[in-house]
């Protein structure tokens, strides 16, 4: 059997609201192999997005520990877990965080920067991968100047731009129309096919979510695998 890409084990979050203590994860479990790609669905204030941001050690878990390839991600130096998430992890949230001072280029080449890739080698990467988002025409356009999905699809493009192993993606498509949402959601999907990445996408679209590998729903702080059938009858 493959080795799984990254294990939450026994993931436990409690907030403190000054006296009061809130428990949003309870003991969760989830396996991810290289390249699926999985949808969590929950109500809102469930803790979707405190889980993506344990996973992506932007939170530590009260107990509990993440694996990546085996290794307990929260345990490593700051340092680690910023070049942990600059190497192997992307990004994609419901507003675009996008640097509003930079422009489309600007705003995808910067994670390469980061990485210390040379800047000629950078461009030329962040520009194919805006090509392969559909904005070869708008490279010098910031963010302001953009729609919401255009937008969406320079935020894709950061996220994927330096080929990460898994990208947590929070309500990517919960900020735009329908259409929008489809077609950012359609781009998403090819993507995950051509790059193998591992895909989390959090979303309150069933429809959506039908379209994953798997459905899961996080409730009461745990996470229940979803047939196709049940997502679609919730
Ligand atoms: N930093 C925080 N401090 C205290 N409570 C928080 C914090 N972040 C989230 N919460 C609470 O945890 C619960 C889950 O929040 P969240 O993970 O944002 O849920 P979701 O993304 O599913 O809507 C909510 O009740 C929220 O109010
Ligand atoms: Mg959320």
């Amino acid at each position: 059997m493959n080795k799984p890409l990254f294990e939450c084990k026994n993931i436990t979050k409690k907030y403190h609201d000054g006296s009061a203590q809130i428990s949003v994860l309870n003991q969760l479990n989830l396996t991810l192999s290289a390249a699926e790609n999985v949808a969590i669905v929950g109500s809102s204030g469930s803790g979707k997005s405190s889980l993506l941001h344990i996973m992506g050690t932007l939170d530590a878990p009260t107990e509990g520990q993440i694996l990546f390839k085996g290794q307990d991600i929260h345990q490593l130096s700051e340092r680690k877990q910023a070049l942990f998430r600059n190497q192997n992890l992307g990004f994609v949230y419901q507003f675009h965080h996008l640097l509003g001072e930079f422009n489309a280029l600007e705003n995808v080449v910067m994670p390469l920067l980061i990485a210390k890739q040379p800047l000629k080698q950078a461009e030329q990467q962040a520009k194919a991968m805006l090509e392969r988002v559909g904005l070869s025409h708008r490279l010098k356009h910031k963010p302001s100047e953009l729609s919401g999905g255009e937008r969406q699809r320079v935020a894709i493009a950061r996220a994927l731009v330096h080929q990460p192993d898994i990208v947590l993606a929070d309500e990517p498509t919960g900020n735009l129309d329908a259409e929008n949402a489809a077609a950012v959601f359609d781009l998403i999907l090819q993507l995950k096919n051509e790059l193998s990445t591992c895909f989390v996408f959090v979303t309150h679209d069933l429809n959506l979510a039908n379209k994953m590998d798997r459905q899961l729903k996080l409730k009461q702080g745990l996470l229940f695998e979803l047939n196709a059938e049940v997502v679609e009858h919730d």
